[in-house]
């Protein structure tokens, strides 16, 4: 398992495992959150390293978005132990763990959507240029940042003058990312960037989660979806109810497996059970514990699936 201290800061390769290498940026050791006297969250531990993708996958509720708010500096932990390059920590506010490496890239993300590219690259943090009190604002030098940037993550844009809201949901998200990675992101945190994508688009997005990871970032990936874990993931950390019900790195686990875990099979034939009582409900097509098991393209057998 993941080891602290070992020393040896070598080379970050994507298939390197946890511990072989880099020590863990970020670690969650037995951690956890209620709020009030809900228990959103119980004894998790994860590492996070550099170059690594970390999938955290879990249904609803399951506890996804409170596992990242603690490392986002959002809430605080109430059980367990923060690690930050090994040091204990406890933030109180976002700007506290992004000073520290650690940037999250949120569903609804935080752009201005009539304002253009360039200008959304360098919100909050623009470049000026000129002696105080006449200090304007660098608009040459922050479109050519940001065109250079979007072009080391191979994000090519026709146009950085043109509105960020008249970008696609995935071109989007990939400026968040080559954003964080600009502004010294050595953690990235993605909540559920996939989840109101499709098919394509969440292509887009997997290719610069892979990107940032290819430049030595740790990443966390929050999803629901185990194909999309499955493409980029080194690590999968499983959350069911608050607590950690799997944790298997790349090797260990095929993506049939889990598919298994996160559909949660035997539930889903309780379920489907349950509704063939109810009148009006169609349960053919939903898919039973078995077919979850073994999914279409397993190469044994290819008479099995319809
Ligand atoms: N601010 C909060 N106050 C009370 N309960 C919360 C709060 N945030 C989340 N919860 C509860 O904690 C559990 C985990 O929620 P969450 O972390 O949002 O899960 P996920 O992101 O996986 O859907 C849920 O039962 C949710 O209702
Ligand atoms: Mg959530």
């Amino acid at each position: 398992m993941t080891s602290n201290g070992s020393g040896t800061a070598g080379a970050v390769l994507p298939d390197t495992p946890p511990g072989d290498g880099s020590a863990a940026i970020v670690e969650l050791r037995g951690a956890g959150k209620s709020y009030g006297n809900v228990r959103a969250l119980h004894g998790v531990s994860l590492a996070v390293h550099p170059g690594r993708v970390t999938c955290v996958l879990g249904d609803n509720g399951a506890g996804k978005s409170t596992l990242i708010k603690i490392v986002s500096g959002l809430h605080q932990h109430s059980e367990g132990e923060f690690l930050v390059d090994g040091t204990a920590v406890r933030f109180s506010t976002p700007r506290e763990a992004l000073a520290k490496g650690i940037a999250t890239v949120y569903q609804d993300l935080a752009t201005v959507p009539l304002m253009p590219v360039w200008r959304n690259f360098f919100l909050g943090s623009e470049l000026t240029k000129g002696p105080w009190p006449v200090r304007r604002l660098d608009i040459a030098r922050m479109k050519r940042t940001a065109d250079e940037e979007l072009r080391n993550m191979g994000i090519v844009l026709d146009d950085l003058d043109q509105p960020i809201g008249t970008l696609s949901g995935g071109q989007r998200q990939s400026v968040a990312i080559a954003r964080a990675v600009h502004f010294g992101a050595r953690v990235l945190i993605l909540d559920e960037p996939t989840a109101a994508l499709g098919v394509k688009q969440s292509g887009v997005v997997l290719k610069y989660i892979a990107a940032a990871r290819d430049r030595g970032l740790g990443v966390i990936f929050i999803t629901h979806n185990p194909h999309h874990a499955y493409m980029v993931g080194d690590h999968f950390s499983v959350l069911r109810l608050g607590t950690l019900e799997l944790s298997a790195d790349r090797g260990e686990i095929g993506l049939e497996e889990l598919t298994n875990h996160m559909a949660g099979g035997a539930e889903l034939a309780a379920l489907k059970h349950e509704l063939a009582q109810v009148r009006g409900v169609d349960v053919q097509e939903l898919p039973d514990s078995e077919d979850l098991r073994a999914p279409a393209p397993a190469p044994a057998s290819s008479e099995g699936t319809p």
